[in-house]
């Protein structure tokens, strides 16, 4: 999740600079970075959420693998996590609580990170996730504000988490995309962090909470472009026009368009379960990466490598703009 909401409450406070805080409060980037010495900096994230799916352990690895993304998202490597669990241990019984875990170290031994602790509290509605610390090379840093003219983006995952987990919340989901839908969200996106790397990305960050269109906005405010999105060319997960056809539309997809859609041209041209999708907010999405014109044949070379198959590049970056906007085609 962005820290958009937190950010505003702090607005006025009295934080004080530190040179050695790279990225850090208010700054609109996936992760905060502070410098530890010339050639290294440390990466720091913290998510949780409710469950998204019945089953406990299958929860637990997607709770992790979306905790790391932030991490990845800045081309950082995770090293260490921290379990952060609300649970309402007297009411679901600690036998769930340790099959969440179990699914977070599923996933924190797939990525090679070393759970150090945690902390838990008691809570009516149960919530997953970790606090995660990566390394990274401060002069190797991808940010969202890197885009330039003529620069291509690839989206490395299908969209539709929400309008699959909510069709499932429904009863209405099949079991071909219950299983698409948990195959991508378990999915790391390490590969696709360490391909951005090696194809030289100017800017990366990681779909979640605000949509396909959301994050792609962000990455076009900080970097004060007009990006050309081509609908027809965003990969989508197995059924997700099929359930977002049907109404299976969660809530934050009408905040994202509203917070986000006045600065989107051409909404009126593109058909709109097409359009709840590019607003519908993901759980464990995929990266958006930038990368020049002439490096794009590398990086999908980079990404086939690593069998990051769904991967398409969607859209291109056409010159300056004031504050960012998105035209769909
Ligand atoms: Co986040
Ligand atoms: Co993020
Ligand atoms: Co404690």
């Amino acid at each position: 999740m962005s820290p958009g909401d937190l950010d505003q409450i702090l607005c006025g406070m009295d934080i004080p600079a530190d040179p050695n805080v790279l990225v850090g409060v208010g700054g609109v980037d996936d992760a905060g970075i502070y410098r530890i010495s010339e050639d290294m900096a440390l990466v720091q994230t913290i998510d949780y959420f409710t469950p998204i799916v019945d089953d406990p352990r299958t929860f637990g690895q997607v709770a992790a693998a979306n905790s790391l993304s932030d991490i990845y998202a800045m081309g950082g490597r995770p090293i260490t996590a921290m379990n952060v669990v609300c649970f309402p241990a007297k009411k679901m019984g600690v036998e769930t609580l340790r099959e969440i875990l179990r699914g977070g170290l599923d996933t924190l031994k797939e990525a090679g990170v070393a759970l150090l602790g945690g902390h838990s509290v008691e809570d009516e509605e149960p919530k997953y996730g970790l606090a995660v610390t990566g390394i990274i090379d401060p002069r190797r840093i991808l940010t969202k504000a890197g885009l330039r003219k003529g620069d291509h983006i690839i989206l490395t995952k299908p969209l539709g988490t929400g309008v699959i987990s909510t069709a499932l919340k429904g009863r209405t989901a099949s079991p071909a995309a219950y299983e698409a839908l948990v195959k991508s969200m378990r999915t790391l996106n390490r590969a696709a962090s360490e391909a951005a790397l090696e194809a030289g990305a100017v800017a990366c960050t990681d779909v979640t909470g605000f949509g396909l269109l959301g994050h792609m906005m962000e990455m076009a405010r900080a970097s004060a472009v007009g990006i050309r999105l081509d609908t027809t060319r965003v990969p989508l997960l197995k059924d997700a026009i099929k359930c977002a056809g049907m109404g299976m539309v969660p809530g934050g997809t009408r905040a994202n368009r509203s917070f986000f859609g006045q600065r989107v041209k051409g909404q009126d041209q593109i058909d709109p379960v097409l359009l709840d999708i590019l607003y519908d907010p993901q759980t464990s999405g995929g990266l958006l990466i930038a990368v020049p014109d002439e490096n794009e044949r590398l990086l999908f070379n980079a990404l086939a490598c690593r069998d990051i198959t769904a991967a398409a590049s969607i859209a291109m970056v056409e010159g300056l703009k004031e504050g960012g906007g998105i035209m769909l085609k």
